[in-house]
């Protein structure tokens, strides 16, 4: 490359030089509003830049050595669409219908604990963005802000995340608050109950430096899910404590949980045919199926792998889905094998870091722009008319 001569080319020339420059800064643009981004991977280095580092490894981690988090979102470059021409695209729709209640898009937002490591606003600021949106928001046992505050925020109660107490009372308890929120669903996770690993969370708690007492506070209630420091703030856990996802619980609970309440009861950490007929035999209203984004078992497959013999299995019962979603194709795949709608984590999460309620917003427009390209390039302009037949595999690359 011929080196320019006047002084301030020089310089312009020496700060794109790779010798000067950051690494990874080209895949890193500094975000100035949400309305900036291309895609939502966008976001990922902005809330990467905001975030202390022990609160990015929190949102980051996987187990182990995180194959389970790289399945997730690897394998839908394994799966191709089949595109249709010709096909009256022109009124493409995203609308669908969950329990008997009309969605705006078949995109909701996963259950993620202690939101105000991420943002001072936390559950609050995404319940906002959800109602902007129409959007399902699930909110976590270990929630920040209370399901009644939510609510608020929402103009509606979200659905229900709940991580079973050990003793039987305390999980009526729980139930019957969120029964009183006016939560329509419950989705009780049950793919946390052996401990886990989280090596990535366990090394960057180490480089971080900070005192860590505004966040969490000596003495308090140890959080609950293994590996986690305690956090200051789980209003859910009031009365109740940490003592939650007890390692002795079966399949006789989902149907006392079934006969305790009678907001919907989804399983949450399915990903196999056995489980699936399981979880419609006790009286599972829905299974969602998902490895909690990579963060309780290591090599599992990829959520999307797991999907058709759980939707086969299942049979009338809806089946949703997570993990590794960073793209409108593949939420199309999921929706193509079978799945009813498809969550999201981290993405939301990242635009939560950066920017609060507007990343939020944005990062759920962005999927639904491109779940849309997808729906019109495959000739399916409905939800329901979107099947397997827009699917084939494709050689490893
Ligand atoms: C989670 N997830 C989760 N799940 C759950 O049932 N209750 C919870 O409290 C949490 N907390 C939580 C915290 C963080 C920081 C992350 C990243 C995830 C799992 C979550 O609901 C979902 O299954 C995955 O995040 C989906 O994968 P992606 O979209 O993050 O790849």
């Amino acid at each position: 490359m011929p080196i320019p001569d006047s002084r301030r080319d020089f310089l312009r020339f020496l700060a794109a030089s790779p010798l000067f420059a950051r690494p990874g800064l080209a895949q890193d643009p500094a975000l100035a509003s949400p309305a900036e981004a291309v895609n939502i991977m966008d976001f990922e280095a902005a809330a990467r830049r905001v975030l202390p580092p022990a609160h990015w490894g929190y949102m980051a981690t996987g187990v182990d050595d995180d194959l389970t988090l790289q399945a997730n979102s690897g394998a839908f470059r394994r799966i191709g669409l089949v595109p249709r021409r010709l096909v009256d695209v022109s009124r493409a729709s995203l609308k669908t219908e969950i329990f008997g209640e009309a969605w705006e898009s078949p995109l909701f937002l996963c259950p993620v604990g202690a939101q105000k490591a991420f943002h001072p606003e936390g559950e609050a600021a995404v319940a906002r963005a959800a109602r902007a949106k129409s959007a399902t928001q699930i909110l976590s046992t270990v929630t920040s802000v209370a399901v009644e505050d939510v609510a608020k925020s929402l103009g509606r109660a979200p659905w229900f995340q709940i991580y079973i107490p050990s003793e039987w009372d305390k999980t009526e308890r729980l139930v019957r608050r969120a029964e009183a929120a006016g939560c329509p669903v419950l989705v009780w996770t049950i793919d946390l109950f052996g401990g886990r690993n989280t090596e990535t969370l366990a090394r960057s708690i180490r480089r971080d430096t900070r005192v860590c007492g505004s966040c969490h506070p000596a003495g308090g209630p140890a959080l609950v899910v293994a590996g986690l420091p305690p956090a200051r703030e789980t209003p859910m856990l009031d009365g109740i404590g940490s003592s939650i996802n007890p390692a002795f619980a079966d399949w006789s609970w989902v149907e006392r949980l079934r006969k305790l309440t009678r907001m919907k009861l989804v399983l949450k950490g399915i990903d196999n045919a056995a489980d699936a007929r399981l979880a419609r035999e006790h009286g599972a209203d829905g299974i969602l199926v998902s490895n909690h984004g990579g963060r309780a078992t290591e090599t599992l497959r990829a959520t999307i792998d797991c999907l058709p013999e759980v939707v086969d299995a299942a049979r009338q019962i809806p089946v949703f889905i997570d993990g590794g979603f960073r793209r409108g194709t593949d939420i199309y795949k999921a929706l193509a094998y079978g799945a009813r709608a498809v969550g999201i984590g981290r993405p939301y999460i990242w635009g939560l870091s950066a920017f609060g309620q507007p990343g939020v917003e944005r990062v759920i427009e962005i999927l639904r722009a491109e779940l849309l390209l997808a729906m019109r390039e495959c000739g399916t302009p409905t939800v329901a008319g979107i099947t397997r037949a827009s699917l084939l595999p494709l050689p490893a690359r």
